[in-house]
């Protein structure tokens, strides 16, 4: 696009932006922290889940120093359900970052937010501008599309040289006198809003006039589909275990996929692909003394009937979960990595996403004696 058009192109989508933008809550204040907490829970995650995961965290943390002081199982249990555990051990990290080096203040340029753990270009970039109006780019899933289409970008948004290109013309875009954070949202509002995967709604696209996939009729065929990772299919055995009321968790362990998060007792059956390793394999078949699949004998969770079945999606990971009655082994004190747990405080504690969803589904209640 040549620079006479970039003007038009800025008044045109912030007039569009500041008259047609959701009220998100996030958007109602302008503190950096609450900024960032917004964007960090909204990688990867929809807008819907993400508001009252926001208000409790803020809540709970209103500084940053408060969540820097915070036990890790305490942020994880608040972010529990929300995925990606990564980002909030990651935060968590960040915040104490932010004490110990500026002073409880986020920093306001993305080249020191970018040093914080966790907080990558895209993060930089959306608290630089949205929190400080800094003239910094960024690039999303949404942004990228958009730009393929605007700027009719041919290839792979994923791959590096487009990566590199979309990033390039956002930094050309993005204004310099004010208004960054708003034309950085409006980009992203644009995505999630109009110029949607399928079937764009170019009638009312603020930036239609500049648009060259649509004035060379294809926004159909822009952005180039990314040739699709296969969904890896994944066989589990979930056990409701109970006893004088309470439930049995058992912890994940550390460093892996949601390292430290609690658990129904969940174990792999070796599926078509084999094992993907994210759970330990199989419990031990009835009356197995030795252990089965890789299960060392010391498994101490029996399973019973069959309740029903769950079915839940990790990253490109499609699972089928059978859920079954279980019993602890007679004679074997529950130590780590299980623990019982009274139902009324599993909401307080970091559970990982399918626990809640088996939970939720009343498998409790299914499996009282
Ligand atoms: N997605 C992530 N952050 C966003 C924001 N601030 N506005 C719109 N969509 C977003």
């Amino acid at each position: 696009m040549s620079s006479p058009d970039v003007p038009a192109l800025h008044r045109a989508l912030l007039g569009w932006y500041r008259a047609h933008r959701r009220d998100l809550p996030w958007r109602e204040t302008r503190d950096p922290y609450a900024i960032w907490l917004s964007e960090a829970m909204l990688q990867q995650t929809r807008v819907e889940t993400v508001v009252p995961y926001w208000r409790r965290f803020l809540e709970r943390f209103p500084r940053v120093a408060d969540l820097a002081a915070a036990d890790e199982d305490e942020v994880l249990a608040l972010w529990s359900g929300l995925g990606y555990y990564r980002r909030a051990r990651a935060l968590h990290a960040a915040a104490r970052a932010v004490v110990e080096r500026h002073g409880g203040e986020l920093p306001d340029s993305a080249d020191e937010l970018r040093t914080l753990p966790g907080v990558g270009d895209y993060t930089a970039g959306a608290v630089a501008s949205i929190a400080f109006d800094r003239p910094a780019p960024l690039v999303d899933g949404n942004v990228a599309r958009v730009f393929c289409r605007l700027l009719a970008i041919e290839g792979d948004p994923a791959s590096g040289p487009v990566r590199r290109r979309l990033w390039e013309e956002a930094a050309r875009l993005v204004p310099r006198a004010g208004g960054a954070g708003d034309w950085n949202q409006g980009l992203m509002e644009l995505g999630a809003t109009v110029c949607t995967p399928r079937e764009p709604d170019c009638g009312v696209c603020p930036v239609a006039f500049a648009c060259r996939a649509r004035a060379e009729g294809r926004t159909d065929r822009l952005p180039t589909p990314a040739a699709r990772r296969a969904a890896v299919p994944v066989e589990l055995e979930i056990a409701i275990v109970l006893a004088r009321g309470r439930v049995l968790l058992e912890r994940r362990p550390p460093g892996g996929r949601m390292a430290g998060m609690w658990q129904l007792p969940t174990r792999e059956a070796p599926g078509p692909a084999g094992l993907t390793g994210l759970f330990p394999a199989r419990f031990p078949g009835p009356g197995a003394g030795s252990g089965g699949g890789g299960i060392p004998s010391a498994e101490p969770v029996a399973l019973g009937a069959e309740l029903g079945e769950v079915r839940h999606g990790i990253t490109h990971h499609r699972i089928r979960a059978a859920v079954r009655r279980g019993r602890w082994r007679d004679g074997r004190r529950v130590s780590a990595p299980y623990r019982w747990f009274d139902p009324r405080v599993l909401g307080d504690v970091a559970t990982t996403g399918m626990t809640r969803k088996v939970l939720r589904g009343g498998a409790m209640t299914a499996a009282a004696p």
